[in-house]
């Protein structure tokens, strides 16, 4: 039985007031509202020691959006994962389109940072996704499974649990555009069967795959209806109470 996993990556929004404010609502959205699936929010890199100070004694994850692929060192502008675990953050997301697109982020560093991070013993949120080009050129399975086998390459079986992943078309992110429920979940299971081929059954049943770009409070519901959407990865609506709230309690 997977546990429904409802994610919020802020991106670079919210300065650290505004992040401290928006935690302390959110802490008391949860205290007055039964929430049954884990809540994570990723806030910046810079507003992560308030988030997790107002959050500290929630069940509310918080996340990085992001990490180097080292420990230490001349890698002047870089958070390494053991900064993060010393703040309390033990949690990050890897590979999202927007670093893949705008940082130049390749397969290959990003799974330099996936096993990074589980050497440290850090939970991952591994994000793949196509771009309408591949879509349409019939490309979309191809895409996924370089990017899974890729991703997570020399990742251990006993490694798995500690992996996410989220499916996000690049084409749905930040432009209104959701993939219908039928898409996400037939590319999902795809992503799923990849992962069963990489490991097995077991593992793959297990795995949470959340679904992202353009989920908001009208449509959650019919994506998390599909057998293989686990959760989401919200971006545009995680961002205020107003919006965020009803994805969260989508089930009720
Ligand atoms: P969006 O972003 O919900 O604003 O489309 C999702 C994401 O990029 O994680």
């Amino acid at each position: 039985m997977r546990r429904a996993y409802i994610a919020g990556n802020w991106k670079m929004n919210h300065t650290p007031s505004e992040a401290k404010k928006f935690a302390s609502e959110l802490k008391r959205a949860l205290e007055e509202n039964k929430i049954d699936c884990r809540v994570m929010v990723a806030p910046s890199f810079v507003d992560l020691p308030y988030v997790i100070e107002v959050l500290k004694d929630t069940e509310i994850t918080v996340s990085a959006q992001n990490m180097a692929n080292h420990t230490s060192g001349a890698y002047t502008g870089e958070v390494s994962p053991i900064m993060l675990k010393d703040i309390g953050v033990y949690t990050t997301i890897l590979g999202h389109s927007e670093r893949r697109m705008y940082y130049s982020e390749t397969d290959e560093i990003i799974n330099s940072k996936v096993r990074l991070a589980l050497n440290e013993k850090m939970e991952v949120i591994l994000c793949i996704g196509e771009t309408l080009e591949e879509r349409e050129s019939g490309k979309l399975k191809e895409v996924l499974k370089r990017q899974i086998e890729k991703g997570l390459e020399g990742v251990k079986s006993d490694e798995m649990k500690a992996i996410t992943l989220a499916y996000e078309p690049v084409w749905a992110i930040g432009t209104g555009k959701t993939a219908s429920p039928e898409d996400a979940d037939e590319a999902q299971g795809y992503a799923r069967s990849v992962v069963e081929s990489l490991y097995s059954k077991d593992i793959a049943e297990n795995l949470i795959i959340q679904y992202g770009g353009s989920v908001k409070a009208s449509n959650v519901k019919a994506l998390m209806a599909k057998e293989n959407v686990d959760g989401a990865l919200v971006g545009g609506a995680s961002l205020t109470i107003d919006q965020f709230l009803p994805i969260i309690t989508f089930n009720k």
